[in-house]
């Protein structure tokens, strides 16, 4: 979602800026923008709808000079696309200059107020934005004598939402400002020699500097070429200590793939090794040994687990559920955080509930663990890709997956690490529990372990998914079919030709079919059954029989040799044999190779799909 860079130092800030908002450009947005001050205190502001490349040839030919800036990618809340509802946004009198990151959620009640002022100096609002609201408050401040830090912290505590701001004084050329209120997505301030850097993310600043330290909610930020100055909750402002990050920036690279997309489907099964690497342990056996701070005693007391988490991660919180009932054998639910966290359900301490977010920063399941904490105080456990996210801080319990960045918008290899993650923990609570032997824990385990092997083939599967996406590239509709533990994996197959194909697509689960979708078949419409043999494995093969007694295409993918099955459909992608608790790891590859062919034949912008954004710090 929206992505914010700042500089102050003795560097030109534009091309700086702009190297840093392509950085960003994964986060998804729809416009971007720059502002910059010269040593006379001069303005120089470009805004343009679309990619980032615009807004560098805007700058090449306009010109922004000046060492200290702030620039923005936006990704449209309130006011379409357009250059001027573009950030930065500038204050009526245009001395306070701001980006943000996040939604005013009482901009309404806000512009009202500040109607009056406008009205008497015969000014206007300038963007259909709630962010503009911002520096018309922080400028009303600085004109009743207040210091710019104290006026940014008045309009901070006057916004109602979660919100991320980077702002400066158009004559102070020296210093820029930063705030946080809330998960808005936050800011990492970047330390340099003489000179800082403000990023909403790491990748960022990552050329420039690993010393870094994250603002917390209520934190205001006054930053120059020096260092930086933070004032929290009314305590005297400190001079915090930075931390070293080891990001790799070799491993945010694209390398020889075409899409980031693409490298991170081959990812996977390195990601899954690193991600149970010591913690899926064989002799004694032994699930997550060492990091999951919670004690075998609070897991024993535990006698039912939620698993909530939004769109990909939501899918993995279905197949986790499933595992936590297999495995370990006690009562499990998942939910929809955004619908969760408005519900009345009845927790209490001896329901665990895990969340699941690659981001860690998620503003719904963010606001569903607030939720579960102020009302039933339910111990929470993490799964997320981003040590020290903001759900880390949170929860009780952290499990930290080991994918390394993930860049592209449609997660990948972050979901097979939530699996692990998933099982491990349904394989530890199952032991805390006494409901799984020693014995049935080893096999669980030994299972997992060849988890990476079933993705490593399931990535070779490439060509024959590129074969099937040239047949079925200009359909208009796709139904994925799947049962059991294959269910949430086709709505998550459907989710991707969502995403990058902007293909409509459902997923279903196929005993459902009939009630209803069935209506919907007929030649022009390919169906996708996921098919390896298991238990379900007849009830699967109904299912393909009435959608092919509609004539509808029927695109199986099932197991290697599987010859019943391939001259039952009229297409067959076979995936390596796997135990049934297990398909979720030998699948996962080749839907999402589906949706990546099925994008590449109708020639999209797979890693910034429209619309979408990969961090989601909005409701
Ligand atoms: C997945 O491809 C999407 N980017 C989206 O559905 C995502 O899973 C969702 O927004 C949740 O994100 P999180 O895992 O960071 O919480």
């Amino acid at each position: 979602m929206c992505g914010i860079v700042g500089y102050v130092g003795p560097r030109p800030a534009a091309e700086l800026l702009i190297t840093g908002l392509r950085r960003l450009e994964y986060r998804g947005y729809d416009s971007a923008g720059i502002a910059t001050l010269d040593d006379d205190c001069t303005l120089h502001r470009h805004r343009t709808v679309g990619e980032v490349d615009n807004l560098a040839r805007t700058v090449a030919v306009g010109g922004a000079p000046g060492s200290t800036g702030i620039a923005h990618t936006r990704w449209a809340t309130h006011g379409i696309p357009s250059d001027h509802n573009a950030h930065p946004h500038a204050s009526s009198a245009g001395d306070v200059i701001v980006v943000q990151n996040g939604i005013v959620e009482n901009y309404r009640e806000l512009r009202a107020e500040l109607q009056a002022f406008l009205d008497a100096e015969n000014r206007s609002w300038q963007s259909d934005t709630d962010t503009e609201v911002i520096p018309e408050l922080i400028s009303r401040q600085l004109a009743a004598g207040r210091s710019f830090e104290d006026s940014l912290a008045y309009a901070v505590g006057r916004l109602r939402g979660a919100n991320a701001i980077a702002a400066f004084h158009r004559r102070d050329p020296d210093r820029i400002y930063a705030a946080r209120k809330g998960s808005a997505g936050g800011i990492v301030v970047g330390y340099g020699e003489g000179e800082m850097f403000i990023a909403s993310d790491l990748p960022a600043l990552l050329p420039h500097t690993t010393s870094v330290h994250h603002l917390e909610d209520g934190d205001i930020a006054a930053i120059d070429r020096d260092g930086v100055s933070v004032r929290r909750s009314g305590e005297p402002a400190f001079k915090p200590t930075p931390r070293e990050v080891d990001l790799d920036p070799i491993a945010i690279a694209r390398g020889p793939y075409r899409h980031f997309m693409l490298k991170e489907i081959h990812e996977q099964p390195r990601a899954l090794s690193d991600t149970i690497r010591g913690r899926a342990r064989l002799n004694p056996p032994n699930a997550l040994p060492s990091d999951l701070n919670l004690s075998d005693a609070t897991l024993r007391e535990i006698e039912r687990v939620l698993v909530i988490g939004m769109g990909t991660s939501l899918h993995a919180a279905m197949i986790g559920r499933w595992w936590i009932e297999q495995i370990a054998g006690i009562p499990a639910d998942f939910d929809n955080a955004s619908e969760f966290r408005f519900r009345a359900p009845l927790l209490g301490p001896s329901t665990l509930v895990v969340a699941v977010t690659q981001s860690g920063e998620t503003i719904d399941t963010l606001g569903a663990m607030n939720h579960v904490r102020d009302r039933w105080g339910a111990p929470q456990v993490v799964i997320t890709n981003v040590d020290g996210s903001e759900a880390t801080r949170q929860a009780d319990a952290s499990i930290v997956m080991r994918c390394g960045p993930e860049v592209g918008v449609a997660s990948t290899k972050t979901f097979v690490g939530s699996l692990a993650a998933l099982y491990l923990l349904a394989c530890r609570i199952g032991r805390a529990q006494g409901r799984l032997s020693q014995d049935d824990l080893t096999v669980h385990l030994e299972q997992l372990l060849t988890a990476p092997s079933l993705l490593e083939r399931g990535v070779q599967r490439a060509e024959r998914c590129s074969e099937i996406a040239q047949l079925f590239g200009s359909a208009s509709n796709f139904l994925v079919l799947g049962r059991g533990i294959e269910y949430p994996l086709a709505m998550e197959a459907a989710l991707k030709c969502k995403e990058i194909s902007y293909v409509h697509a459902e997923g279903y689960a196929a005993g459902e079919m009939k009630h209803g979708p069935i209506a919907l078949l007929d030649h022009q419409f390919p169906v996708i059954a996921l098919a390896p043999r298991g238990p379900l494995f007849d009830k699967m093969t109904s299912a393909i029989q009435q959608v092919s007694a509609r004539r509808a295409p029927v695109i199986a993918i099932g197991d290697e040799g599987d010859d019943e099955l391939a001259e039952l459909v009229d297409h067959f992608i076979g995936v390596p044999p796997a135990p049934p608790l297990l398909t979720p790891f030998s699948l996962t590859p080749v839907v999402q190779l589906l949706a990546y062919h099925i994008a590449l034949a109708r020639g999209l912008d797979i890693d910034q799909p429209r619309n979408l954004a990969k961090t989601v710090t909005v409701e």
